[in-house]
């Protein structure tokens, strides 16, 4: 059986030095044989294996957490984009999605992703395009009320031309803001990924007049080689 994840960031546990290497084999392309081998000597990846996370981009959120402190007991989370589930396993037990910390407010997690989702028990999750017309009402009828948290790590897979995958995903991040914008409330928190290269100024602009502070932060989690970033924009003005 899967392990039950502890919810605590362990921060500079099981490091180690890159010591894997992978020879290349027969049938296996340059590419996978450099990812395999980044999988195998990636920290994170070892990390969410031993705590039972269902990926190693539960470590961004936890993160993103320990510094701006969105995800408390009973706060409604929306999280957008959120297959496997790792930033669902991280809000159940730190909002009180069970209800199993006495004497704390119970939480509530809604998860959306194109993909379907192995159920996270804790966490309401459903299979949804959310680039679909109306797909921003069918979330705020799960939702049935307001949020303190919309997150979102939508990810158009790569289309391999950096400019296509930027605005991709900026287009996915607005989305996500405009849902914020609807369901938040005020001095709610908006986490969003984005990824550097300068169409994001737009959006930027947008969330300073809708929040208090809008910061751009590189979780150590989030890969160096990567241009991903996290926009946390906190105290939502209403
Ligand atoms: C990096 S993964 C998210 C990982 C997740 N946060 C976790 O911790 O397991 C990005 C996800 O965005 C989803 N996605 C991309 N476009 C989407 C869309 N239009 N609607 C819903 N989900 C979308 C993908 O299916 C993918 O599962």
């Amino acid at each position: 059986m899967a392990k039950k994840p502890t919810g605590k960031n362990t921060s500079g546990r099981g490091q180690r030095d890159l010591k894997v290497k992978v020879k290349t084999a027969r049938g296996r392309t340059t590419s996978s044989t450099r990812w395999l081998q980044r999988q195998l000597n990636d920290p994170y990846v070892k990390r969410a294996k031993d705590e039972g996370y269902r990926g190693r981009a539960a470590f961004k959120i936890l993160e993103l957490d320990e510094k701006f402190r969105f995800l408390v007991p009973g706060a409604r989370v929306v999280d957008l984009g959120c297959a496997p589930g790792g930033w669902c396993q991280v809000a159940v037990p730190r909002v009180n999605a069970l209800g199993e910390r006495s004497g704390k407010a119970q939480g509530f997690v809604l998860g959306v992703d194109l993909q379907e989702v192995i159920p996270i028990p804790g966490a309401e999750i459903h299979q949804l395009d959310f680039m679909d017309e109306g797909a921003d009402d069918k979330v705020k009828e799960w939702l049935g009320g307001t949020a303190h948290v919309v997150m979102s790590d939508m990810a158009a897979s790569s289309s391999g031309h950096k400019q296509t995958d930027h605005l991709r995903i900026i287009s996915l991040c607005e989305a996500a803001a405009e849902l914020a914008f609807d369901v938040l409330e005020p001095g709610g928190t908006f986490v969003a990924k984005v990824l550097a290269g300068g169409a994001e100024q737009g959006l930027q602009a947008l969330l300073k007049k809708r929040f208090e502070k809008v910061a751009n932060v590189k979780p150590p989690a989030s890969r160096a080689d990567s241009s991903e970033k996290f926009v946390v924009a906190t105290g939502f003005r209403g």
